[in-house]
């Protein structure tokens, strides 16, 4: 495999694989450690199917459920569908729900960190992308980490966040009762360490409510600007889709989001998995 650097801070392009595969173990060793180093993958002209993605998914961990149909209805499953495609011939257009809903991850976030094991990486494979819109941004929060001044630093190191669903999501949409009562606020470290390189970072974004211990005022005072410090313009970078494009993101450490795009003029499916994380963060 071949890294090209995507941004200063994160990010690989990678050449010389099909994710389709079957992998080598020494691919998939190869994988997981540029994922330790880099953070985020592009792999272009993929032949995806939803089986090759589920067999790539199994062959990076344990796949994690799809929350809000576990939530839901108590099915389990393990790929979803991102952006508007029903079937060939019809969309949810933007007044659907479904449509509001998925604008929750229109805010920096980082997939299931709400959850009591969150997850490691997500996958997300285009098949059909919008004309013009549809972007997906990308930041550090490891980057981010590391231009915190080291007094800054020692004082979150050992602190512990509520990363809340319900909390970050009815910003945008109602979240149905089922799914809301399966989630409770759920306690996180707020530095975590990769175990591989001892690389350290925040674990905010918008799942993040409020600091275990401190006063409202203050909590939002410190995640917010966690929050805006990680994301600011010269930090990001953008995943302008093409179908056939495989994206990896590390959940652990990257803050994503969603940019928007006109979903009565366009269509966007793009299906997504998610590979569990190793144990509860606060166990780390
Ligand atoms: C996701 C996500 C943003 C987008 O798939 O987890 O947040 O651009 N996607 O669709
Ligand atoms: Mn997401």
């Amino acid at each position: 495999m071949e890294f090209e650097p995507l941004h200063r801070d994160f990010g690989a392009r990678v050449n010389g694989v099909d994710l389709a595969g079957p992998l080598t173990g020494e691919e998939v060793a190869e994988l997981h450690a540029a994922i330790d180093e880099y953070s985020v993958l592009l792999f272009s002209q993929q032949n995806m199917t939803d089986e090759a993605q589920m067999e790539l998914t199994s062959a990076l961990g344990e796949p994690e459920e799809n929350h809000v149909t576990f939530g839901r209805t108590g099915e389990i499953v393990y790929i979803g569908t991102v952006g508007n495609v029903i079937d060939d011939d019809t969309k949810h257009d933007e007044s659907a729900s479904h449509t509001r809903s998925m604008k929750g991850n229109n805010l920096w976030h980082s997939d299931s960190s709400f959850r009591r094991v969150p997850s490691y990486v997500s996958i997300l494979h285009a098949y059909e992308v919008p004309d013009e819109g549809g972007a997906t941004e990308f930041v550090s929060q490891r980057s981010a980490y590391d231009r915190l001044s080291s007094d800054t630093q020692a004082e979150i190191n050992e602190l512990h966040v509520l990363h809340d669903y319900v909390f970050s999501r009815t910003k945008t949409a109602p979240v149905h009762d089922n799914h809301a009562a399966s989630l409770p606020p759920i306690e996180q470290k707020l530095v975590r360490t990769n175990p591989r390189n001892g690389r350290r970072n925040y674990y905010a974004g918008a799942h993040a409510r409020s600091i275990v211990g401190w006063n409202g005022i203050d909590s939002r005072r410190l995640i917010d600007e966690l929050n805006d410090l990680a994301t600011r313009p010269e930090y990001r970078w953008s995943q302008e889709w093409r179908p056939g494009d495989t994206l990896f993101w590390d959940n652990r450490c990257i803050l994503h989001r969603g940019t928007g795009y006109d979903a009565n003029r366009y269509r966007r499916n793009m299906r997504q998995t998610r590979v569990r994380g190793a144990g509860l963060t606060l166990a780390e």
